[in-house]
Parts: structure tokens; C-alpha cells; sequence
């Protein structure tokens, strides 16, 4: 069955790379065609996420949206997957019944069989069970377009943060296999991949099974990488500061191609909330981590993301998270709003803070971490940069695109045949969101 399908993906980067492999899935088992462009979709996909409320209401406008063209063509089948699908399983197809396929992050590889079935005439299919690790074995080898790959190395989350929905619609945690890693970053390499970027929703605590029933950590995997030459960077996200330990962090040093940028989430700066939050550690406890990895590696970049109004956050506990930024500095980082998820712990605790207040404090949260992102941009002016060219830039007509080392875009001038090769590059100017440059003497 040829056609076209689209895919719209939400959130993460784990619904990144799992949107790939539905494209995979759909170019490999009915020899479809991605479109970006859903009039003209025989299959829509929209892979969804629901770890803050405003995330999980677009689904339902983009579902109400895509209803018009089933009604004009009623043999387009329209699938729902990720969080939300998890999370709301049968319930989505009764709140929106022209829906066809339902199926979550661990069953997306069932999707082709789901989508047969449904055309066979079959009422809609939903299969939202966490079937472990086999998706990882019913999947094809990963297509890849440019030098850069997300590899997924594990799936789901067994921290139970008390605010956070992802370990009951993505399950617990489950490691692939150390072989079963090296073999798709093997491919990887031989197709023309320098950067890959080992991705989980708590990458730091896979323990990979490795050879003789031994179990293996995230530092043994980054070296064991190492062996491809091809691969002349890696990077990995997202990580959990209770799992940081010295292992990891002297792998910053060990390991020179190992990107330095750490993007480790800290979520505020008050001992009290961080424990109401149920992370694990305490302020002192990160910001232990990060010294050691500046030891480790000076230079090294850390971001961060942090969630403003938790319940019961006071003036007193959000003016520590402040102090917390001005202390350590972070890179580009990710600051959100508080938003109570049904189902999770911190959604029945009471919540007096005004949400003006709240959206108060994210402002001023807001402008102290983009000052330190910008005050670090304008630092790398004049500066060599080690720069991956992705391709075309997208602002710059003419011009190339690639991220240095810190994950910043750069945009200069150079000749196409660059794509996929490391650079240097002299950084001329600084943006808000990328910087400029131009090729370094030698390059
Ligand atoms: N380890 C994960 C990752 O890959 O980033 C963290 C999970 S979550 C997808 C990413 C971020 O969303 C968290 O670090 C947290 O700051 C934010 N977040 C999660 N639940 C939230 C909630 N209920 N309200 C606001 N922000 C939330
Ligand atoms: Fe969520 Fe905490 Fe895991 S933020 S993804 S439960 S580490």
C-alpha cells in the first residue's frame, strides 16, 4: 500500500527520534511517503505529549482540525501516539471518534499491523501496554539524513518526581542492551554519522547488559563508542543529578570527544520544595556535581530546566532558586510553569500561590537565565569554534548551518560540500539564538 503520511511530533526529544522511527516503520512496512503537508496525507500521525496541560490541549485542536479533511475523505486513517495516547488510551477515541489508531511510546512499532487491521475493517485499535524492550527489536535499522543521530538508549522513568507524568505513560526504565547500542551506532558510523547523541528520559541511569550477564554504565558505553572513529562527538540528555557520580563526571575528562555540555535539570533552588518535588538531592548535592565537572572539564557548559509555582513555593524559596542561577551560571536553559498533572502526587497538593504571582517569578526567572545565555554568546565572539555543518542555514540564505560545541548554532559562509564535515570556525557576532561566523584559516 504506497501513499503519503504525515507526522506531527510533540515535546521531547525521545518523541523526536520515536517520530523517526514511525516514519521508518510506515516508509518500510507500506512503502509510504512522508509529506509535510496533511491534505494530502493518507496517514496522520500526531505523536503527543502531555507533561504540561497546555501541550496535551493542542492534541485535541490539531485532532479537530484534521477532522475536516476525514470527513472529505473518509478512507485516511488518523493515529494518535505518545503520552497523551498512553495516558488517555480508549478514552481518546471516545472524546474523538473519528480517530483510528491509538498506541503508545512502547508500541509504536505494532503501529503498521494496527493501521492493516483498522483498513481490514476492524473497529479502532488501541494498544497503549508497555511490552518492554521489544520495540527496540521489531524496529528497522534507523534512516538517517546529515552527520548528527539521536540514539535512544533507553525508555521510561523510574524517578517519580512528584510532579511529572512520564513514568506512568512511558513505564519504568528499561536499558537496551550494550551490544544492541554499539551495533546501531556501528551503522551509524558507516553511513556517514560523526555526532551521535545518546538519548533517555534519565540517560545517565541506563545499565546496559553487556557481555557474560556483566552489567555496564553510561561511562562504559561513551568509551566504548569510542572504538568507531567516525563518531568524533558525542553527546547525551537527559540527565539526573542523583545519578551523576564520579564515573560519569571523570568521563569528561577521560574522554575528549565527549561534547562538553551537560544538560542536567535542577528544577529550583530550595532544599524544601526540591524535596516536596521528591528529586533526591539537595542544592549543595548539585552544585557539587557541577564543580566536579568543571574540574573535569573546564569550560564545560551546563543547562538546565527549572519549574516556577510549584505548590507551596514562597518568595523566600523562588529569590534561592535566583541565587542559584547568579551562583553557578547556566547555559541556555528551559524554565516552565508549574502544571499539575492528574494522577500525579503533587497534583492533590494544595497550591496557594496566585497565578500572577507565579508568572511573575518565571519572568524574572526568564531574564536572568537569558542574560547568562547571552552574556555567554557575546563571550564566544572571536573565539574557534569545532563546528558539525548540519547544511543550508535556514536564516541566511547561501549560508552553511552547524552547532558548536556547547549545542549553539552557528551560520557562515562556506561551500555545500562541507555538510556533514567538522569545521572550525571564527565566531563573528552573537544573537539571541545563534551566532555568526566565518571558516577559520585551515578549515
Ligand atoms: N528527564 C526528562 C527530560 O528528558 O527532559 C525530564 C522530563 S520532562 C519531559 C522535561 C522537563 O519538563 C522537566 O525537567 C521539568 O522541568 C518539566 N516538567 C515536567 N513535569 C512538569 C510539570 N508538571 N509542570 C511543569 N513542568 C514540568
Ligand atoms: Fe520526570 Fe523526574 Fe523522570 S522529571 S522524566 S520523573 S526524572
Amino acid at each position: 500500500m504506497a501513499g503519503k503520511f504525515y507526522i506531527r511530533s510533540f515535546g521531547c526529544q525521545m518523541n523526536d527520534y520515536d517520530s523517526a522511527r514511525i516514519a521508518d516503520l510506515l516508509r518500510e512496512a507500506h512503502g509510504m511517503e512522508r509529506t509535510e503537508r496533511p491534505e494530502e496525507a493518507d496517514v496522520i500521525v500526531f505523536n503527543t505529549c502531555s507533561v504540561r496541560e497546555k501541550a496535551q490541549e493542542r492534541v485535541f485542536h490539531d485532532l479537530g482540525r484534521v477532522r475536516r479533511l476525514k470527513r472529505e475523505r473518509p478512507g485516511l486513517v488518523i493515529g494518535v501516539g505518545g503520552c497523551v495516547a498512553s495516558q488517555e488510551g480508549e478514552a481518546i477515541v471516545a472524546r474523538a471518534p473519528y480517530v483510528d489508531v491509538v498506541f503508545g511510546p512502547q508500541t509504536l512499532h505494532r503501529l503498521p499491523s494496527m493501521i492493516e487491521r483498522r483498513r481490514a475493517g476492524a473497529c479502532p485499535q488501541v494498544d497503549v501496554s508497555f511490552p518492554e524492550i521489544e520495540k527496540f527489536d521489531r524496529l528497522p535499522a534507523p534512516r538517517t539524513a546529515g552527520a548528527s543521530a539521536l540514539v535512544s538508549i533507553m525508555e521510561g522513568c523510574s524517578k517519580y518526581c512528584s510532579f511529572c507524568i512520564v513514568p506512568y505513560t512511558r513505564g519504568e526504565e528499561v536499558s537496551r542492551p550494550l551490544g544492541d547500542v554499539l551495533d546501531e551506532v556501528r551503522g551509524l558510523a558507516g553511513r556517514g554519522v560523526r555526532e551521535v547523541t545518546l538519548i533517555g528520559q534519565n540517560v545517565n541511569a541506563w545499565r546496559g547488559e553487556a557481555d557474560g550477564g556483566a552489567s555496564a554504565d553510561l561511562a562504559a558505553l561513551i568509551e566504548a563508542i569510542t572504538v568507531f572513529p567516525e563518531i568524533e562527538r558525542i553527546r547525551f540528555t537527559t540527565s539526573h543529578p542523583r545519578e551523576f557520580g564520579p564515573r560519569l563526571v571523570d568521563a569528561f575528562a577521560r574522554v575528549p570527544r565527549l561534547a562538553g555540555h551537560v544538560h542536567l535539570p535542577v528544577q529550583c533552588g530550595s532544599d524544601r520544595i526540591l524535596a516536596a518535588m521528591k528529586r533526591g538531592y539537595t542544592v549543595l548535592e548539585y552544585k557539587a556535581i557541577v564543580r566536579r565537572l568543571r574540574e573535569a572539564r573546564p569550560g564545560i557548559a551546563v543547562s538546565s530546566d527549572f519549574i516556577v509555582g510549584f505548590p507551596g513555593e514562597t518568595e523566600e524559596d523562588f529569590a534561592r532558586t535566583l541565587r542559584l542561577v547568579e551562583e553557578l551560571g547556566f547555559d541556555a536553559s528551559f524554565s516552565f510553569l508549574y502544571s499539575p498533572r492528574p494522577g500525579t502526587p503533587a497534583a492533590q497538593l494544595r497550591d496557594d500561590t496566585p497565578q500572577q504571582a507565579k508568572r511573575e517569578r518565571l519572568a524574572r526567572l526568564q531574564h536572568a537565565l537569558d542574560t547568562q545565555a547571552a552574556a555567554i554568546a557575546h563571550g564566544m565572539v572571536g573565539g574557534i569554534e569545532r563546528v558539525l555543518v548540519e547544511g543550508p542555514s535556514r536564516r541566511h540564505a547561501g549560508e552553511l548551518a552547524g552547532r558548536a560545541e556547547n549545542n549553539r548554532v552557528v551560520n557562515f559562509a562556506g561551500d555545500a560540500s562541507l555538510a556533514g564535515r567538522f569545521v572550525d570556525v571564527r565566531v563573528t557576532g552573537a544573537a539571541p539564538h545563534s551566532l555568526r561566523g566565518e571558516l577559520a584559516a585551515g578549515s
